[in-house]
């Protein structure tokens, strides 16, 4: 029978942090809970969700996935909580732990999340950093997967900013070895570590492609995909941020240079008309709200492997 594979590693910061067998699995068991094929229960267990940023679907999709484990969520924000006056880390981390079994947590810096995994004595979920955003690619991968099956000759193809979504979309790529094209302009390209542990994971290194031009980036995709050209946090860049996308934006024209069956994803929220045309998210090809779906499934699979 089906069951989840605890993970080798307490936290779930990166998508460094699973095997690609643990990857796997949780695809599978999201599937088999989309398709309401398994029923799992984590029944009284409390996920504590610590949101720094704004967030509609990864706040919405854990509080879903708790309660249909059976379980239950507490919400915090700084302001709402003593994270705002400047409790430190460590003293949050130490007291949110003796009451939660698992927490989720969204911030700016990388190193702060881990500073929070350090003092917790309860596992640790990145619902995104600057650096990476390992939830969403998990359901981005699951929607890939749900389209081609398996991962075989998937051409992955990213325009825009090399942001967290991309990072953890490169780190995937690497661990199933799937080839990711990044197209952004210069300057804005994906985290050098991030490049180089994904260097190190793939097995065939030309299988990561990084360029500053989307146009042969495109050729043969099966899988376009991008976010906004500012994130959280970089609201005061947004103007100049504009100009240097101008050109990356997903069009149809933009299209009609990948593999006919390719589809359309973004980890929403979008800038229609910025960094996709209302045009290309509207189409037939897009399946951005499958991949919002998603986000659902994978995180009650993720449960379901760090409480077991
Ligand atoms: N994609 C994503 O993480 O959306 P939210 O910011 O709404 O959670
Ligand atoms: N890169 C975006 C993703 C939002 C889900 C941000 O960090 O704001």
């Amino acid at each position: 029978m089906l069951k989840p594979i605890k993970l080798a590693k307490k936290n779930f910061l990166s998508s460094l942090d699973t095997s690609s067998e643990e990857f796997l699995n949780i695809l599978e068991i999201a599937k088999n809970f989309k398709n309401k094929d398994l029923n799992i229960e984590h029944k009284d267990k409390v996920l504590g969700l610590i949101f720094d940023k704004s967030s509609t679907r990864t706040r919405v999709s854990f509080q879903v996935a708790m309660s249909r484990l059976g379980g239950t969520t507490v919400d915090l924000n700084p302001t709402t909580s003593q994270i705002g006056r400047g409790e430190p880390i460590r003293d949050t981390a130490r007291v949110l732990s003796r009451y939660c079994d698992v927490l989720a947590i969204r911030t700016f810096k990388q190193s702060d999340l881990e500073e929070y995994a350090k003092w917790s004595s309860k596992p640790v979920i990145n619902a995104l950093t600057d650096l990476e955003h390992p939830c969403q690619a998990l359901a981005d991968f699951m929607t890939i997967k749900e389209e081609f099956v398996d991962f075989k000759n998937v051409v992955l193809t990213f325009i825009g900013d090399g942001n967290n979504v991309a990072n953890s979309l490169i780190l995937y790529g690497a661990l199933l070895d799937v080839e990711v094209r990044i197209a952004c302009p210069r300057g804005y390209e994906p985290n050098e570590l991030v490049i180089n542990n994904a260097k190190k994971m793939y097995k065939n290194k030309n299988l990561l492609k990084i360029t500053n031009d989307p146009i042969p980036a495109v050729y043969g995709a099966n899988v376009l995909y991008t976010d906004v050209w500012s994130s959280m946090g970089e609201e005061n860049q947004k103007e100049e941020k504009d100009k240097d996308f101008l050109g990356f934006t997903i069009d149809q024209s933009l299209v009609r240079n990948a593999d006919k069956d390719a589809i359309i994803l973004h980890c929403l929220p979008a800038y229609r008309n910025k960094e996709i045309t209302d045009e290309v998210i509207e189409s037939k090809k897009s399946r951005v709200f499958e991949q919002a779906e998603n986000r659902l499934h994978v995180q009650q699979a993720l449960l379901s492997s760090l409480l077991i």
